[in-house]
């Protein structure tokens, strides 16, 4: 009698673990997959002491331990991720981003993968979220994230950041809206998002257009959303590039000479960005170099360094005369990323200046 009682209960205790287990994958079910492609900068860097804020070392967290600093990630995602590169982010390079877009296309393609987060230096975090934004190929979230302290510091603001670009990369409401970036409980858009301070946790922001929204609990709001073209609807193919087209920003100040110019002709760059001062106005000592570079079948982009505003074409130079692209609100960092892709596709100024208005 004994014995039949003690067998019932054991049976009992193996059904109630076996439901337990059950309902716990039931619940992972029902939670997205997303993957956190790691690649350095200062959410994964260590300072000496718990105040060090500057005098830190970005790049030394490996992927794994940033997961586990945050454990409430497994209550928004099933979380799974890959050191793609262990850099900080000043020294990212096209081959990098060649490497990181092939990775994202590849996972996204997956059925099992809901959303991708890719934790990045904040230096150029800006530069690979739109160069991602033309070239991902699908409509899937992809969240950029990083953050201005270390982990090793009092109020470190990466575990928060990393949680809310977990939970905007697995949510539906981030499906189709771009590449984005998410910092500081806000959501940027790629194309428009820039690193506005040094030092500050509320350095990214969008300035005239206005970021798209707030993280909130752990939930995305969004109020707005970008009118250009991106992602799934791009025309850029990067899948078979293993180098991109040899594109450099000549910046724009008081006394600026050719040097640049001729050093980014002379080393055989097939586009050249002209950071302008005002609406991209040209100096009188560049303006020729510019103009002998284009003769040279160099395409040449006039951008303006101010950081905000439209570039319009035959506004402060004769475009149509010099047969000059306009940059129109991209900042110069941004247009030589679209100027590189678009010189994978044609040299036809024209059509260059088509996805200048188009992306
Ligand atoms: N070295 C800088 C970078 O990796 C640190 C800045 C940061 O990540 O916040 O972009």
């Amino acid at each position: 009698m004994l014995y039949q009682k003690s067998v019932r209960s054991l049976w009992a205790l193996f059904a109630c673990l076996f439901l337990i287990t059950l309902s716990a994958q039931a619940q992972d079910a029902k939670l997205p997959h997303v993957v956190i492609l790691a690649t350095g900068g200062t959410i994964a860097g260590t300072g000496a002491t718990s105040t060090t804020t500057v005098g830190y070392t970005a790049a030394k967290v490996g992927v794994e331990s940033l997961i586990k600093a945050v454990p409430e990630l497994s209550n928004v995602a099933n979380v799974t991720g890959e050191q793609v590169f262990q850099i900080a982010s000043e020294s990212m390079t096209n081959e990098h981003w060649l490497a990181l877009a092939k990775r994202v296309n590849t996972l996204l393609a997956q059925a099992d993968v809901d959303g991708i987060v890719i934790t990045h230096g904040t230096d150029t975090l800006e530069e690979t979220a739109y160069f991602l934004d033309l070239v991902v190929k699908s409509n899937k979230p992809v969240v950029l994230v990083g953050s201005m302290r270390p982990s090793t510091a009092i109020s470190a603001d990466g575990p928060i950041n990393l949680y809310n670009a977990v939970a905007l990369a697995g949510s539906k409401e981030a499906v189709g809206k771009g590449v984005l970036v998410a910092l500081n409980d806000q959501i940027n858009a790629a194309r428009e998002v820039t690193k506005t301070n040094t030092v500050s946790t509320d350095t990214f922001k969008t300035t005239e257009l206005g970021f798209l929204g707030y993280m909130l609990d752990g939930k995305p709001r969004f109020y707005r959303a970008s009118l250009r073209k991106h992602t799934a609807e791009t025309e850029f193919d990067v899948s078979g590039l293993n180098a991109l087209p040899a594109v450099d920003v000549a910046y724009s100040y008081a006394n600026v000479g050719t040097a640049a110019v001729d050093a980014f002709v002379a080393q055989g760059d097939v586009g050249i960005v002209h950071a302008g001062t005002g609406d991209g106005s040209l100096p009188a000592r560049t303006k020729p170099a510019l103009v002998a570079a284009r003769k040279k079948g160099v395409i040449i982009v006039r951008s303006s360094r101010v950081g905000q505003g439209i570039v319009a074409r035959n506004g402060e130079a004769n475009d149509d005369e010099l047969d000059f692209v306009v940059s129109d609100t991209l900042s110069p960092q941004k247009a030589r990323i679209l100027l590189m892709l678009a010189l994978t596709r044609t040299h036809d100024t024209k059509e260059i200046q088509r996805m200048f208005y188009t992306y």
